[in-house]
């Protein structure tokens, strides 16, 4: 389907701006994104990847406006001709499913986001100790060393607060499983108590790919339950992924659901398993490590070393059509009896393997390296049409096993795939990049496609980098700017040498000083998240939600919007000590010095930038709440009280908010503060639902004279703070 659109002449819509990455796309050049879930190490830019979220956002001076297409299925989208007048057009070539399109009028950025996310449902509110910062490697090989990484931040004064097991736990990779010789469950309950005593969190890796080894428990009580997606032929669909040969859940069916629930709260029984706070779901796009639609995933599983199953299950045909054969012959025969006539489970007679239309995946197949498209889910969709979704599914079951768990309690869940709506259920890190300075700077416009055009306030990448070595000045840069993104993780691959904060002394320093800004502004932060959970706005914004009106910030993606008043402006040019940036004609205050800075609409050259510095900016007109010290974790931040930062704009006022909870119930009561600064006096009201205990012990309003007032206000009820 084609639309014709009016784009400009001469457009950014990409948000591109000048920089040389094969990221961006030119000007003019034709622009495609196919959208097929896919692992996404080592691909070329711009191949189809984790994700598909079939929306877009167009912002011009006079509006903005957004176009979603509710649809699950593999698609090309196409824009052409967006250098000549009047020839713009976007394609959607999808392989099936339906036109169902929403139209978001605005008129403003931020309220297309709000449009989008009322129409699709809002994001889940995380935990508040999930901003702190993480930890991980693929690679942690048994607990000892998992506790001497924790140690060892400890020991350099580096705040941790959650230490990351990846499949290096599992016994064979399977999951539910300890390997028992590293990982023995008794000494794993240690490390969580101990984890817990020191107020740090534990999160694990759960994959879906379901080993099929012999006499393994798990796979046998799934099988009883009727939990795994269905091949052609009936049977349980095989595949290969970390464990070796494996079948993978039917997370939309209620048996699927069920068994994965269970199994869940079996292993993670705070009594007889490991306490865990947060579940890492990787893998999920399905990747399979068989190749293409010949993999015999046995044969496969063996060659990788793995005990060999039969190499030829039982099963009831061959999964693919058999011309002039009865229907006991043909794939869908076994599976034919549980459909209706228009029921909408896909149009009769298509080809499930090779449609038509070919999309332009960076496989040859819709089915190499993932699950067959003609399997069949239990209600009768196959994976043809719900591929895209299998992510979600998986992490939707997770929040709710992780919900029965800790009825009432926010679950925590990270996922590497996402479609649509993912976000009302897990955070998302954007998978396996490299520790290249391209990797630093590209997730900077993945951070701004996710919060802003995704309602997803949730993300972050690998930091460091996931593949490869990190360099110890790329680290620090990463450290800093890690900082001001919603989840700061930094992790690695088995085959990176380690790279934690704490390897290097500068990136020592530049960690403790980032983490400590961070920990600083956390309220702020959890505040501009908790807005994103609530209305949409994003947690994360990019220039032109802040300045609409000025072309200029169109095609920034090198600098963002923390919430909607932090301006972060990080050195982005590989190994440099300078950065330009840009700063539109406003008033801002830089946010180490908390000196005035007007803002002239125009590129701003800043040199000698420390390797543990970051060009960050307060927006004039702004009140940002902060704790008055940083903390080791952040319930010991949590017991701290609050310094108010008055960031005066040019007519001299300034407003800011701050919501206030225990920072883990779902429906637990909540203050909602209001700050308002008239140019004398500090008006402080809302919603005083929580009774936090705290207090604004300081508040300062900057300007060329700085001015403050110390006292003891209690940020449980209303208050009024006069500074001439
Ligand atoms: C792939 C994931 O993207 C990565 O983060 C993880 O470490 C490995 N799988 C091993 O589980």
């Amino acid at each position: 389907m084609r639309l014709k659109t009016s784009l400009p002449a001469d457009p950014n819509i990409y948000g591109f701006g000048e920089h040389s990455d094969p990221f961006r796309v030119p000007t003019g050049e034709d622009y495609q994104r196919t959208l097929w879930n896919a692992d996404g190490a080592f691909l070329p830019p711009r191949s189809n990847i984790y994700g598909s979220h079939p929306m877009y956002i167009e912002h011009r001076k006079t509006g903005t406006h957004g176009v979603l297409l509710l649809n699950s299925n593999g698609m090309d989208i196409k824009i052409k001709g967006t250098g000549a007048e009047g020839a713009a057009s976007l394609e959607y070539n999808t392989i099936g499913g339906v036109l169902d399109f929403y139209f978001f009028a605005g008129s403003s950025p931020t309220e297309v986001s709000e449009q989008h996310a009322s129409a699709m449902g809002l994001p889940a509110m995380v935990p508040y100790w999930s901003l702190g910062y993480h930890q991980a490697k693929y690679g942690y090989w048994d607990v000892n060393m998992l506790a001497e990484v924790v140690g060892n931040y400890t020991k350099a004064g580096i705040p941790l607060e959650v230490i990351w097991g990846d499949i290096d736990y599992m016994d064979g990779r399977k999951d539910f499983t300890f390997d028992e010789e590293r990982f023995p469950l008794e000494k794993m309950r240690e490390l969580v108590d101990t984890l817990h005593d020191r107020k740090m969190k534990w999160v694990m890796m759960l994959d879906p790919g379901i080993s099929t080894e012999e006499g393994y428990e798990a796979v046998q009580r799934g099988r009883e339950a009727g939990a795994f997606l269905k091949a052609d032929d009936g049977s349980d669909y095989r595949g290969v992924q970390w464990p070796g040969e494996v079948v993978w859940p039917d997370y939309f069916s209620d048996e699927g659901k069920k068994w994965w629930t269970s199994e869940i709260q079996k292993f993670f029984d705070p009594e007889t398993g490991v306490d865990i706070d947060g579940a890492w779901n990787d893998m999920n796009e399905v990747h399979n490590f068989c190749g293409d639609i010949s993999c015999d995933p046995a044969k496969q599983a063996e060659d990788d070393n793995i005990p060999p199953e039969p190499e030829n299950p039982p099963r009831n045909n061959t999964g693919r059509p058999i011309p002039g054969f009865p229907d006991s012959f043909q794939p869908d025969g076994t599976l034919e009896k549980r459909r209706a006539p228009g029921d909408k489970l896909g149009l009769p007679g298509r080809d499930l393997f090779e449609p038509l239309y070919k999309i332009n995946t960076s496989t040859d197949h819709l089915s190499d390296q993932t699950l067959y498209t003609n399997i069949t889910n239990h209600d009768g969709t196959h994976q043809y049409d719900t591929h895209n979704m299998y992510g979600l599914s998986m992490v939707k079951a997770t929040y709710q096993a992780l919900l029965a768990r800790r009825p009432g309690v926010r679950p925590f869940v990270l996922t590497r795939s996402t479609f649509l709506t993912a976000a009302k259920w897990s955070a998302h890190w954007f998978g396996d990049n490299e520790s290249i300075w391209q990797h630093y700077r590209i997730s900077i416009a993945q951070m701004l496609g996710f919060t802003a055009v995704h309602n997803t306030p949730m993300v972050g990448t690998d930091v460091c980098g996931f593949n490869g070595e990190a360099q110890e000045n790329m680290c620090a840069r990463w450290a800093m700017l890690a900082a001001f993104m919603p989840f700061m993780r930094n992790h690695a691959d088995i085959s990176a040498p380690h790279q934690e904060f704490y390897l290097w002394d500068s990136v020592a320093a530049a960690a403790r000083k980032a983490i400590d800004a961070r920990y600083r502004l956390l309220d702020y932060l959890y505040t501009a998240v908790h807005r994103s959970h609530r209305t949409g706005a994003p947690s994360v914004r990019p220039l032109f939600y802040a300045w609409p009106g000025d072309e200029a910030t169109y095609g920034v993606d090198l600098q963002f919007l923390l919430g909607d008043a932090v301006l972060v402006s990080p050195v982005t040019d590989d190994d440099a000590r300078s950065v330009t940036f840009y700063l539109p004609d406003d008033v801002f205050y830089d946010f180490w010095t908390r000196e005035p800075v007007r803002g002239g609409g125009e590129a701003v050259t800043r040199d000698d930038v420390a390797w543990d510095d970051i060009p960050v900016h307060i927006r004039g007109g702004s009140v940002i709440p902060m704790r008055v010290d940083s903390a080791n974790t952040t319930a010991e931040l949590r017991q701290l009280g609050f310094e108010l930062l008055v960031a005066p704009g040019g007519d001299g006022t300034a407003k800011g908010s701050l919501v206030l909870d225990d920072g883990e119930s779902i429906d637990g009561s909540l203050s909602d503060v209001a700050f308002a600064w008239d140019g004398s006096k500090l008006v402080v009201d809302g919603d005083f639902g929580y009774e936090s205990g705290l207090a604004v012990e300081r508040v300062v309003v900057l300007g060329e004279k700085e001015r403050s007032a110390e006292g003891d206000w209690s940020l449980d009820s209303s208050f009024e703070v006069n500074i001439s």
